[in-house]
């Protein structure tokens, strides 16, 4: 058994990697991220920006308000029982994934260096979003779906609250939850207890923990983490210069695959080597194909895919190649239901904030 050991916050794993203690920020080694088609609760990457909240299930109450025809204000209790459970297995993917590449080609100050670990998969229940909106009736007006969690974030020495929206379309749309359980536990308190959104195909910052409140609103959030942080810049962009209100407020996710085996730097012995990974497609679309290759991207292979084709979870992949003795540049890319596919060169998404790197990921390894 691998105990926790006693420093190691929120029940998490001895092998998982804190990048920050207060706030938790942290994920998994790549290698233990792709053993099954769910993320075990000791593994899953957190991803928090301020205080982790306690909250009493048993005081906890949930308001809805805004552009509704009723305003609610429901316990947990309460949101079981007249709700029906809603199950999805979904992705959380940050926009912040796989910052590291960016890292590589310049500084990124004052974000997190995420290498491919900001990423997990869970089975999620709950009630589904449109059902506890349908029962506050969405008034005219009404196209954006704001939520407020119960955290308080220090920024530039001012505190305030976390928060973020979707657009009602998606709110309405079936596969968005109000989780309380992660992988058949009590969602835990790291995630978001007693109570979280899950916007499936959305980036992370999207699904809100330990949510307080839902506001139905005309615009999107005013939240500083929708209208400021999680936005895309140009590569020529910097956070002195540019027009804040112009960056592009990110949604749904864009096409991602990572290798998690093996590891960068490995050193194999020569003869078959098994290259393990993900893939996500983001915005409700499928991964359809992954291609690997062992020489920088000159020659390809295709991967088997593992597990279902679906629309809201990655997809693990796995391919056997027979390296010679020297060093291998393995490269994986992922192709969509849209038939998008990624990125060859960082260089061409670099952006200030360090989001949505999905260009090929490459592994450099030498076989002796
Ligand atoms: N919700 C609150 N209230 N506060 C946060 O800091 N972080 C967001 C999102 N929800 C955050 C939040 C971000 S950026 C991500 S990627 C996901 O939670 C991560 O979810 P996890 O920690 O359960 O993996």
């Amino acid at each position: 058994m691998n105990e926790p050991p006693p420093d190691m916050p929120c029940g998490k794993r001895a092998a998982f990697t804190l990048h920050s203690r207060d706030p938790l920020n942290g994920g998994p080694p790549l290698d233990l991220i792709d053993r099954s088609d769910l993320t075990p609760l000791d593994l899953f990457f957190v991803r928090s920006h301020g205080t982790l909240p306690a909250i009493d299930p048993a005081g906890y109450r949930l308001t809805i308000g805004g552009l509704v025809e009723r305003a609610l204000t429901i316990s947990l209790a309460e949101l079981r029982a007249r709700f029906p459970r809603a199950e999805l297995s979904a992705t959380i993917e940050c926009a912040g994934n796989r910052r590291d590449g960016l890292l590589a080609i310049a500084p990124i100050p004052g974000e997190l260096p995420w290498g491919a670990e900001a990423i997990g998969t869970a089975a999620w229940a709950g009630v589904a979003l449109r059902d506890v909106l349908r029962a506050a009736g969405v008034a005219p007006g009404a196209a954006h779906v704001a939520f407020a969690g119960h955290d308080q974030v220090e920024r530039q020495g001012r505190s305030f609250g976390y928060g973020g929206s979707i657009p009602i379309e998606k709110a309405l749309a079936p596969e968005v939850l109000l989780a309380y359980e992660m992988n058949g536990a009590p969602l835990p308190p790291a995630h978001g207890a007693p109570l979280r959104v899950v916007a499936p195909g959305y980036i992370g910052a999207r699904s809100v923990k330990w949510l307080a409140e839902i506001r139905l609103q005309a615009a999107p959030s005013d939240n500083y983490f929708q209208a400021h942080a999680y936005k895309l810049f140009p590569p020529g962009a910097r956070p002195d210069t540019a027009d804040w209100a112009a960056g592009l407020m990110l949604g749904e996710l864009s096409l991602n695959a990572a290798i998690c085996a093996p590891a960068a730097g490995a050193r194999l012995p020569a003869g078959p080597v098994e290259l393990r990974g993900y893939a996500f497609a983001g915005g409700g679309r499928c991964v359809e194909r992954v291609d690997v290759s062992c020489d920088g991207g000159a020659s390809w292979a295709t991967a088997e895919l593992l597990g279902a084709r679906q629309r809201w979870a990655w997809r693990r992949w796995r391919a056997l190649a027979k390296l010679p003795p020297g060093r291998h540049q393995l490269v994986a890319r992922a192709w969509d239901s849209a038939a998008n596919t990624q990125p060859e060169d960082p260089r061409q998404i670099w952006n200030f904030k360090g989001y949505m790197n999905n260009a090929w990921h490459r592994v450099v390894v030498e076989v002796e």
